[in-house]
């Protein structure tokens, strides 16, 4: 597929209840320590931005923003893990920074684990610059672990 066929066969729509369970057995997939389907909803009860993306009408990642002012937060985003590595990830980046940007946003921050090298790739060739590091953000196997602080401009 190329990425004009891909690109026609994405969507994205806000989260919905029907979605959750979905949700939270992907987070489940995804992370090591990862969130309920009650962090989702009280997300969307929050009104934070909550994302389902789709490829040709399949449920295939998404994300959760929370805008505060004039910066937007990423609290969340990811992709199904079968279909990953194919420009999704950076799609639902740019969708994300659409949304902010449209509703005022000017910059974009997220945390990131060092040792997420698909996350952080995917941050640095979209523009992010780390910023910062937050220590012992994470918890961790062994403990905890650092997190990086990322910004960049919308
Ligand atoms: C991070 C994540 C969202 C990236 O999604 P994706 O669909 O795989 O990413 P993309 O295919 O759009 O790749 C974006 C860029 O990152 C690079 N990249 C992606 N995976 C990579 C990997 N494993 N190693 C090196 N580079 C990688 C790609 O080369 C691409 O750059 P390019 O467009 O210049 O080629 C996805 O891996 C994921 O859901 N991971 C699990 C959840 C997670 O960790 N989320 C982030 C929490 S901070």
């Amino acid at each position: 597929m190329n990425a004009t066929e891909l690109d026609r066969a994405l969507g994205f729509a806000p989260m919905q209840e029907a979605d959750l369970e979905w949700v939270a057995e992907q987070d489940k997939l995804l992370y090591p320590f990862p969130w309920a389907a009650v962090n989702f909803a009280d997300s969307m009860s929050a009104g934070y931005g909550c994302w389902t993306m789709f490829e040709g009408g399949e449920r295939a990642g998404y994300a959760v923003l929370m805008m505060v002012l004039d910066e937007v937060h990423i609290l969340n985003i990811s992709v199904v893990g079968e279909r990953q590595g194919r420009g999704l990830g950076r799609r639902l980046l740019d969708h994300l920074a659409a949304v902010a940007k449209e509703a005022g946003a000017r910059q974009m921050f997220l945390e990131v684990r060092p040792s997420n090298t698909p996350a952080l790739a995917l941050y640095q060739r979209a523009g992010f610059e780390t910023i910062g590091r937050r220590k012992g953000y994470y918890p961790a196997a062994d403990g905890r672990e650092d997190g990086l602080v990322m910004r960049w401009p919308l």
